[in-house]
Formats: structure tokens, C-alpha cells, sequence
């Protein structure tokens, strides 16, 4: 090969090598262009996904606040009507209160959900409600009941539901289902329906058992106050009125764990 077609050679693989260099660098530029595009585009959806995502806070916290506070006002709600109730009745704003530490302590060691000691809780005082519907002539009777009027006594588990039935709210549809089954008994000797075991809802067995707890350590006009031992020893092992089959064994066993915590919450919350 001569010098200048060796030469010419050379100049024509330099020329194609340029022509490929170009390519790459245009191929290279429309990359680049490309990934600053979609990086563009990316920064302006995180962008809107976070401006989404703070009214979607905002929208939340609003709900958030208006259910507590209808919660609330529910809550006030069936307050007021345990007060009302109380003007009927010989049990005493400390034995609501009582009810309620007791049921709350109860709920909390049989391992319920912080939700569902807190509706089990707040409910519990809304036992008796029904007994606005029972005469005063018979609630408050000094002697002994005649069986027709024990009778009437027995409806203010229906009547108190009937009262609270139908509500929106978790909170009230809580009381309404202790306020119709706090007499059933796990045995099925209570009343209204004569419930047996599981068929009774746990609130209403919670509240049952610290109700009857309550009932035995306090002061009534036809009975004496009795000791915290006096009331377990009745509770675990029975008297012959009340027997330990009218409760759900499960809770005679947390109770008979936790009793102690009964005894402070009487002891602080006296009459
Ligand atoms: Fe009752
Ligand atoms: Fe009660």
C-alpha cells in the first residue's frame, strides 16, 4: 500500500470514528434530557402526593375531632340520663362510679382491647337506667316485694334497652347491651331471657359480677354492709343466694387474682 492511500485510509476510519463519536454524544444528550425530564416530573408528583397527603391530615384530624367530640356528647348524654335514673333509685352516684373502676379493672386484666375496657367502662353506670320506667311505689317500697311487683321490677333490663336502642354510637349501643343482660346469669337463672354461658355478652357478664360484688359490700335498707373477705368468700364459693354458677368462671378466676384491687376502689370510693 502507497504512503498516501495509506493515509487516506487513515482519514476516512478517523472521519467514521468522529461520525460514531457524534452519534454517541447526541444519543447521550437525549439521555441526559430524558432522565432530567422524568426526574422533573417526579420531583413535581412527590410534590402533589405531599400536598395530597396534608389535606388528606387535615380531612382525617377534622373527622377525627368531630367523632370525639360526638362521642363526647354521647357520653354526656347517657351521664345525664344515669342521673336522672339515680332520683328514682336507692343506689348512689359511688356505686356508679365504683361500677365503672371495677368493671375497667376487670375488663383490662381479662385482656380486652384499650377500646373495649374504655366502652365497657363508661357504659357500666348505665345499668339501672330502666328503672325510670319502674313506679316509685314499688322501687322504693320499704317491705318486701309481692311477687307481682318483683315482677315489675324485672322489666327495667328491657326497658332500659328499649331506651338506648338503635344509636349510631358504640358507646350507647355498649350500654344498651349491659343494660338489657347485667341479670342473666352464666347458669341461665337471670333474667330477662334467661341466658346461659356465652350467649351473654362479656360486658354484661363484667357488670353482673362487679354489680353483685358492689351489692353485697354496700348498706341497704333490708341489709347490712359485709367485709371484702365476707364478699369474696361469697363470690368464689357461695352462699346459698348467690353461687359461684352464676358467673363466668373465667371472671371468678381474674377476680380471684385481682381481688385486692376491689377492696381499694370500695375503700376509695365510699358512700
Ligand atoms: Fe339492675
Ligand atoms: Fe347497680
Amino acid at each position: 500500500m502507497s504512503r498516501s492511500s495509506a493515509q487516506a485510509n487513515l482519514e476516512r476510519q478517523l472521519m467514521l470514528a468522529r461520525a460514531q463519536l457524534a452519534m454517541y454524544a447526541r444519543d447521550l444528550r437525549m439521555l441526559v434530557h430524558r432522565e432530567q425530564r422524568v426526574s422533573r416530573q417526579l420531583k413535581a408528583t412527590n410534590l402533589q402526593l405531599r400536598a395530597y397527603a396534608r389535606d388528606l391530615k387535615v380531612a382525617f384530624d377534622a373527622e377525627h375531632r368531630k367523632a370525639r367530640e360526638l362521642e363526647r356528647a354521647y357520653a354526656d348524654t347517657l351521664l345525664r340520663l344515669t342521673q336522672a335514673s339515680r332520683y328514682k333509685d336507692e343506689e348512689t352516684g359511688a356505686h356508679i362510679q365504683r361500677l365503672s373502676h371495677y368493671a375497667r379493672t376487670l375488663a383490662r386484666s381479662l385482656g380486652l382491647s384499650p377500646e373495649e375496657v374504655r366502652l365497657i367502662a363508661e357504659a357500666a353506670p348505665m345499668h339501672d337506667v330502666g328503672k325510670v320506667g319502674i313506679p316509685d311505689a314499688i322501687l322504693r317500697k320499704p317491705g318486701p316485694l309481692t311477687p307481682s311487683e318483683w315482677a315489675i321490677v324485672k322489666r327495667h333490663p328491657e326497658i332500659g334497652a328499649n331506651l338506648l336502642a338503635g344509636s349510631p354510637s358504640r358507646l350507647i349501643e355498649m350500654a344498651r347491651s349491659i343494660a338489657l343482660t347485667h341479670h342473666e346469669r352464666w347458669d341461665g337463672s337471670g333474667y330477662p331471657a334467661g341466658l346461659k354461658g356465652e350467649r351473654i355478652p362479656l360486658a354484661g357478664r363484667i357488670v353482673m359480677f362487679v354489680d353483685t360484688y358492689d351489692a353485697l359490700r354496700s348498706r341497704r335498707p333490708y341489709k347490712k354492709p359485709l367485709s371484702h373477705r365476707t364478699v369474696c368468700d361469697i363470690l368464689l364459693n357461695g352462699n346459698g343466694r348467690t353461687r359461684p354458677s352464676h358467673f363466668d368462671p373465667r371472671l371468678l378466676e381474674t377476680f380471684s387474682q385481682i381481688h385486692e384491687a376491689f377492696a381499694q376502689i370500695f375503700a376509695r370510693t365510699a358512700d
